[in-house]
């Protein structure tokens, strides 16, 4: 979309950017976006009617650019744990030229906030011509991957003008998780029971995010310090690994600061020497989520001199003392939920540091807002 004009169309509400105002959005974006595929009166998971027969899917690819990809990345791991069903995924300028085999009656989710983004474009054509059903996850629905999917999951996230994505990513995943719970549902992985409490975990999410931004002191806190480093390091497990790649991506493109994000278990294959009392790393770690692993993992850090900050609940809290300088206490959640909610302060943490940088935050130097180029 026309970036200047939108920008007409849409103030900043007071706020000093358009990602400070979009960063805000957040529980709207989520609220819209699952209202509209929640059915009122059973409060259940209702999305479109699909083009296909979910339990006679033998595979999904999942492909998309940047924070569409970290998302794609979570929507992995609920569709593979929930629904049992194998899913391929790549960024889409690999997929693109990998040309993997596809499977008869494959699904091909493809993720994209603008819809106009070419090499997930490009990737569409390609798994079109291989006989998949294209799925799109878009916010601008009427974009050119809009009018060349099978089927369009949009969502009410509102127009984002800010180059950064942020209120987007939230209602990518809240789509995604539907999506997986839907599928779940077709296959009969997930008896009626757990549906219900991933649906509620779901729908209550909004005011979960909204108390997050009680939390802008101690983000502003660990900013300071992100603000002062060269290198940082991003550490996530499981389904919380996709949410390290976003935080470091968000670092990289608003404040200029190099970040990398890595699988937490694989800190000893090698990031590890990187550490030292330079090096902020920050961990995505809610306690429900193989915490013990990533604790073993942060005091091994904080034992090469690394500054450990960490964004996790009140249990996860207790266990770090000691090892964590700087820690972020979140709303209790589902680790089903725990990558959507996390992914907020994340963003924030990126939005406080760009601020110290003096960077231009809503329009990043040599960026972008939509890359409808190769
Ligand atoms: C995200 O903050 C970046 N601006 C960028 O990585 C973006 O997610 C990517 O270019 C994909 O854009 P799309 O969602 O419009 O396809």
């Amino acid at each position: 979309q026309d970036l200047t004009f939108m920008a007409g169309q849409v103030g900043k509400d007071g706020y000093r950017h358009y990602m400070e105002k979009e960063l805000h959005e957040h529980p709207v974006a989520i609220g819209q976006t699952l209202k509209r595929i929640t059915d009122p009166a059973s409060k259940r998971i209702t999305l479109p009617p699909m083009p296909f027969d979910p339990a006679q899917v033998p595979r999904i690819t999942i492909t998309a650019c940047g924070s569409a990809y970290y998302a794609g990345m979570v929507g992995r791991y609920w569709l593979e744990s929930l629904a049992l069903i194998p899913v391929e995924i790549d960024v889409a300028s690999e997929m693109r030229y990998r040309e993997p085999p596809q499977p008869d009656k494959g699904v091909a989710l493809l993720i994209s906030q603008s819809g106009e983004t070419a090499d997930t474009l490009g990737v569409l054509r390609s798994l079109k011509k291989a006989g998949q059903s294209i799925v799109s996850v878009l916010n601008v629905e009427h974009s050119t991957i809009g009018r060349e999917s099978d089927l369009v999951l949009g969502m009410d996230a509102g127009p984002e003008i800010s180059v950064a994505s942020t209120k987007a990513f939230t209602a990518q995943l809240s789509v995604l998780a539907a999506l997986a719970i839907e599928f779940a549902r077709a296959r009969g992985t997930m008896d009626q029971a757990r549906e219900e409490r991933l649906t509620a975990s779901l729908l209550d999410l909004p005011s979960r995010a909204a108390e997050v931004f009680t939390r802008t002191k101690d983000i502003q806190a660990m900013a300071a310090l992100v603000a002062q480093a060269r290198d940082v390091l991003y550490l996530g497990r499981g389904i919380c690994t996709p949410i390290a790649f976003e935080g470091a991506l968000k670092l990289k493109e608003i404040s200029y600061i190099h970040a990398e994000a890595y699988a937490a278990g694989e800190l000893k294959h090698g990031p590890i020497s990187l550490i030292d009392q330079t090096v902020p790393v920050v961990a995505i770690a809610p306690s429900t989520i193989l915490f013990d692993k990533t604790l073993s993992n942060l005091q091994e850090a904080k034992a090469r001199g690394g500054r450990i900050l960490v964004f996790t609940d009140a249990a996860g809290a207790k266990r770090l003392e000691g090892v964590a300088e700087q820690i972020v206490i979140m709303p209790d959640v589902d680790a089903f939920v725990a990558p959507i909610l996390y992914a907020i302060p994340v963003q924030m943490l990126a939005y406080e540091v760009a601020l110290l940088k003096g960077t231009d935050v809503d329009q990043p130097r040599n960026l972008a807002k939509s890359v409808t180029v190769e």
